[in-house]
């Protein structure tokens, strides 16, 4: 397995080179553009600030997704013209496709991102899109590694016994992999810096393990997902220090979806689809948290990010209101359960007269931006973000050991 891009090491070191220019060109051109942005109509008012008047560029992602695209298009002419030059037979066609298929599928979500920003699509779109964006992805998978075959945990093993050829639900596994990085990253959102600043920690973690395994089993896989990283790491920093509090600049959909494939794509050509999942644990509880006002099982506001507090200048968790009535008995007794575990704030108000004078249950809407406020009591945007930002880091670290010393225990 040594069909590295180019030379390896060098390969690299012009990964890193032309990261760092394709940093500093984002946050230049961001300073340069919010204007011709707002112009457009891409703008949002920052709903967590006393002054809610002042717009601000939204789909700010589209600079840092075109400068990574850009970045990787210098980067594969230089490392792959070499071979064309010296018109060898042995070109790497392999790594050459999956770097193609990987920026296909990129570009696709940035597109998807930027309509959702314009036209505010629906659901379902947000769903079958990426699914079939990542068919192509999934082609050059089976080409390369071929097998569905999954390594049985040591416990399961005189059931199942060693390995298990899980066929076709592997493939669907990847491209769930797909639907679920892309929304679960957009869906925890809405404080300045959020949004970006998880998928910095992310890549950063991710890129961690990409340079542990790069002399492993995998090598030029763990390699490839590293010349994508480094470029999506420079670019998204240069973003969030316009996104960071305060605000200069939105990310749109348009930078969470890229982001979200960034790191199927890197999951899925280096083989670790599963490992990528285990830096997605504050998106996993945030969504399972969700679920509930997805399913509209409680009502969901549009807008679920937390609430500005004039007086103290922080931010407290915001509410939805449902009648008691209107709820499923055992969804109004699992509230209550939830609320007495402090997992939720629930407050009920007899005869509400903003609801016809019925008895109605007031709840934290179910994000785990807003989780952590019932926690904490009000807290001041900035120290929000960097406390969930150091949660996301703590996320890595368990991944990290979940992945290395406790899979020893179930693996050999
Ligand atoms: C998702 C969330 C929504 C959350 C929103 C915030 C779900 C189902 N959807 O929706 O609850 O409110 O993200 O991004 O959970 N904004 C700020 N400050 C920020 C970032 C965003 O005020 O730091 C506001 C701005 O008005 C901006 C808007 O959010 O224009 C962008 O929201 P958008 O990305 O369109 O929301 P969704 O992704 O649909
Ligand atoms: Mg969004």
């Amino acid at each position: 397995d040594t069909s590295h891009v180019g030379e390896g090491s060098i390969a690299l070191v012009v990964s890193a080179l032309l990261s760092t220019a394709g940093g500093f060109a984002v946050h230049k051109a961001i300073s340069a553009s919010g204007g011709t942005f707002i112009q457009a109509g891409l703008s949002g008012y920052d709903l967590c600030k006393k002054n809610t008047k002042t717009l601000i560029p939204e789909s700010m992602g589209m600079i840092s997704g075109t400068v990574f695209l850009m970045v990787m298009f210098l980067f594969t002419g230089i490392q792959f013209s070499r071979h064309v030059l010296a018109s060898e037979k042995n070109f790497p066609h392999m790594v050459f496709e999956q770097l193609l298929t990987a920026l296909l599928c990129i570009c696709c979500m940035l597109l998807l991102g930027f309509a959702d920003d314009v036209l505010n699509l629906k659901w379902r779109y947000k769903l079958v899109l990426p699914t079939l964006a990542s068919l192509p992805l999934l082609m050059t998978h089976y080409v390369k590694f071929g097998s569905t075959t999954v390594v049985v945990p040591l416990l399961l093993r005189p059931l199942l016994g060693p390995s298990l050829n899980i066929g076709v639900l592997y493939y669907l596994y990847m491209s769930l992999l797909a639907v679920f990085s892309t929304n679960a990253i957009n869906i925890y959102a809405g404080v300045n810096g959020l949004e970006v600043g998880q998928s910095v920690v992310m890549a950063t973690s991710i890129a961690v393990f990409n340079l542990v395994e790069l002399k492993g089993f995998h090598s030029s896989a763990h390699h490839l997902s590293l010349c994508l990283l480094m470029p999506f790491i420079a670019t998204s920093f240069a973003l969030f220090l316009h996104n960071k509090y305060p605000a200069r600049a939105f990310v749109g959909d348009t930078f969470t979806y890229f982001a979200g494939m960034t790191f199927a794509v890197v999951g899925i050509l280096g083989h670790f689809s599963k490992t990528v999942m285990l830096f997605f644990i504050p998106q996993l509880v945030n969504f399972a948290y969700s679920l509930p006002q997805l399913f509209r099982v409680i009502p969901c506001p549009r807008h679920r990010l937390p609430q500005y507090n004039a007086e103290l200048d922080k931010l407290e968790y915001s509410r939805t209101t449902v009648r008691v009535k209107s709820l499923n008995p055992l969804v109004y007794r699992t509230i209550c359960l939830l609320s007495a575990l402090r997992l939720m704030a629930a407050e009920v108000t007899e005869k509400d007269a903003k609801h016809d004078g019925e008895t109605t249950i007031t709840v934290n809407n179910l994000t785990l931006i807003n989780l952590v406020l019932v926690w904490s009591g009000p807290m001041h945007e900035r120290t929000l973000v960097w406390t969930l930002l150091a949660l996301q880091a703590c996320g890595s670290a368990l991944a990290f050991v979940i992945r290395y010393p406790l899979a020893s225990l179930f693996y050999d």
